[in-house]
């Protein structure tokens, strides 16, 4: 079956914005992905999913290279823009700089990184599966840092903060969990 952009199912999941840099035919670019996600610790590995027909994905083609900025929730102005325009028309990192937003060069690889995101992590391609329309790009973290800033959250279409914990449950009521789950346990073989 396929999914569309905003059906029911689609709306329940909750992401992250990765902003994607690169370089290459299109020149310095940076993209948003929903589809961003941590996939292994050792070695640590990041995976995006992007459409073939994306300027990014052209890019990272050529140079087996890429940068994931975690969105901060102060850059949601920042997602819209690099969601909404294609690299192959805009100098978006031109068009954000007169924004006030700013880059810098990452340490390891040859693509622009974006300044007080909530974690910049930079990739070498180690792996691309194609989906029909998209590219899952599998990178292998080389560097990575954090701001202190609360990343951003996708969800239903909309940026959301995360600033709302949900209270433990008390110690009776995680006892009583622990009981069940215990009562459980498969017999040893
Ligand atoms: C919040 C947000 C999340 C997005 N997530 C993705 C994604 O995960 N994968 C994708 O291919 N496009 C995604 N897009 C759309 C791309 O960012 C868009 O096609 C962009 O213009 C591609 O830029 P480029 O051609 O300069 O690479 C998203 C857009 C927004 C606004």
């Amino acid at each position: 079956m396929d999914l569309s952009w905003g059906d029911s199912t689609t709306r329940q999941f909750i992401t992250n914005v990765g902003l994607i840099t690169s370089d290459g035919v299109y020149g310095p670019n940076v993209m948003s992905a929903e589809w961003t996600y941590l996939i292994a610790y050792k070695p640590a590995t990041l995976a995006i999913s992007i459409g073939k027909d994306t300027a990014t994905f052209s890019n990272i083609k050529e140079n087996k290279e890429f940068g994931v900025s975690l969105c901060s929730s102060e850059q949601s102005v920042m997602a819209s823009v690099s969601g909404a325009y294609t690299g192959k028309d805009v100098d978006k990192i031109a068009a954000l700089g007169e924004l006030g937003f700013t880059f810098y060069k990452a340490k390891n690889i040859g693509v622009p990184m974006v300044r007080l995101a909530a974690a910049n992590i930079e990739c070498e391609l180690s792996q691309q599966i194609i989906f029909g329309e998209n590219a899952v790009m599998i990178g292998g973290i080389v560097e990575s840092s954090v701001s202190g800033k609360d990343p951003l959250a996708y969800h239903r279409g909309a940026y959301w903060t995360m600033n709302q914990r949900l209270e433990r449950s008390s110690e009776e009521d995680r006892k009583k969990v622990r009981e069940i789950v215990e009562s459980h346990r498969k017999e040893n073989n």
